[in-house]
C-alpha cells in the first residue's frame, strides 16, 4: 500500500445509525482500494461496531489513549483495552487534546504505552500560527522532539506523524501544497535528527487539515505526503468515498 488515509471522527456522530451508515461506506469503498489503506478513528462507543464484519478492509483506530497501563484513572482507556478492541493505530497529541491541556511530556508517554502495546500511534504536531521570521520552524521541531522523547530507536519506523498545522484544522482552506511539501521536509529531517537517516525514512508523514474530496489529490501528489488525516470529510460518506478514490487514483 502506497498511501494511508485516516478518518478522524472526533466526537462524531450522536447516532449510533449514524454511525452505522459512515462505517458501512467506508468498508465498500475500501473494498475498491488497490493503494490506499484506510484507517478509521470514531470515539470509543463504536469501535465495536466498526470492527465487525468487513474489519480486514478497514483499519481500526482510537482517538486518544491512557499513559498508565490500568488502575484507578476514571474515563480513561489503556492501549491495551485498545488492543482488545481491535485498534490498530492510536492517534495521539492532536491539537484538540493539546488545548484541553496535554503536553509533549504527557503525549511521549502516550506514544510509548502505544508502542509497549504493539499499537501504531499516530502523533500529531503542527504550529499554531505561522510568523514571518519562522520561529513556527523551532515550535515544530521542540514539538516532535519532545514528543518522542525517550523512544527507543528500535520503534521508530512504526510511528506516524501527522502534520496539522493548527491554524488550517476546521478552516475553509488547507495549506497550499508547496508549504506542505516544503513542511514535510522539515519534518523528516528533524526526525533524521532523532532516529537517523535510515530509520527515519521508514517513518509515514501525514498532512492534517482542511482536507476535502476536491483538494486531497493536489495535497498528495505536490505535498510529497505519505497520506493524509482527515477530520470533517471523514464523517461524510459521499465526500470520503471521493477522497479515497481520488487518492487511490494518484498512482494506478
Ligand atoms: P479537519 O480536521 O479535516 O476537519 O480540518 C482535521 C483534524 O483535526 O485532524
Amino acid at each position: 500500500m502506497k498511501y494511508l488515509v485516516i478518518g478522524n471522527w472526533k466526537m462524531n456522530p450522536n447516532t449510533k445509525a449514524e454511525a452505522q451508515k459512515i462505517i458501512a461506506s467506508v468498508k465498500k469503498v475500501a473494498s475498491q482500494l488497490s493503494t490506499t489503506s484506510v484507517v478509521m478513528c470514531p470515539p470509543y462507543v463504536y469501535m465495536s461496531l466498526a470492527y465487525g464484519k468487513g474489519a480486514s478492509l478497514v483499519a481500526l483506530g482510537a482517538q486518544d489513549v491512557a499513559p498508565e497501563i490500568q488502575g484507578s484513572y476514571t474515563g480513561e482507556v489503556s492501549a491495551t483495552m485498545l488492543r482488545e478492541s481491535g485498534a490498530a493505530y492510536v492517534i495521539v497529541g492532536h491539537s484538540e487534546r493539546r488545548a484541553m491541556g496535554e503536553n509533549d511530556e504527557l503525549i511521549s508517554r502516550k506514544v510509548a504505552r502505544a508502542l509497549e502495546e504493539g499499537i501504531i500511534p499516530v502523533l500529531c504536531v503542527g504550529e499554531k500560527t505561522r510568523d514571518k521570521e519562522g520561529l513556527y520552524m523551532e515550535e515544530l521541531r521542540l514539538q516532535i522532539k519532545n514528543s518522542l522523547q525517550g523512544i527507543e530507536q528500535k520503534h521508530a519506523h512504526k510511528i506516524i506523524i501527522a502534520y496539522e498545522p493548527v491554524w488550517a484544522i476546521g478552516a475553509k482552506e488547507a495549506m497550499t501544497p508547496a508549504l506542505i511539501q516544503e513542511t514535510a521536509i522539515f519534518v523528516r529531517k528533524t526526525l533524521t535528527d532523532i532516529f537517523g537517516q535510515e530509520k527515519a525514512l521508514k517513518i509515514k508523514v501525514l498532512y492534517g487539515g482542511s482536507v476535502n474530496f476536491r483538494n486531497a489529490t493536489e495535497i498528495v501528489s505536490q505535498g510529497s505526503v505519505d497520506g493524509l488525516l482527515v477530520g470533517r470529510e471523514s464523517i461524510n460518506p459521499l465526500g470520503f468515498k471521493d477522497l479515497l478514490i481520488a487518492v487511490d487514483e494518484i498512482i494506478k
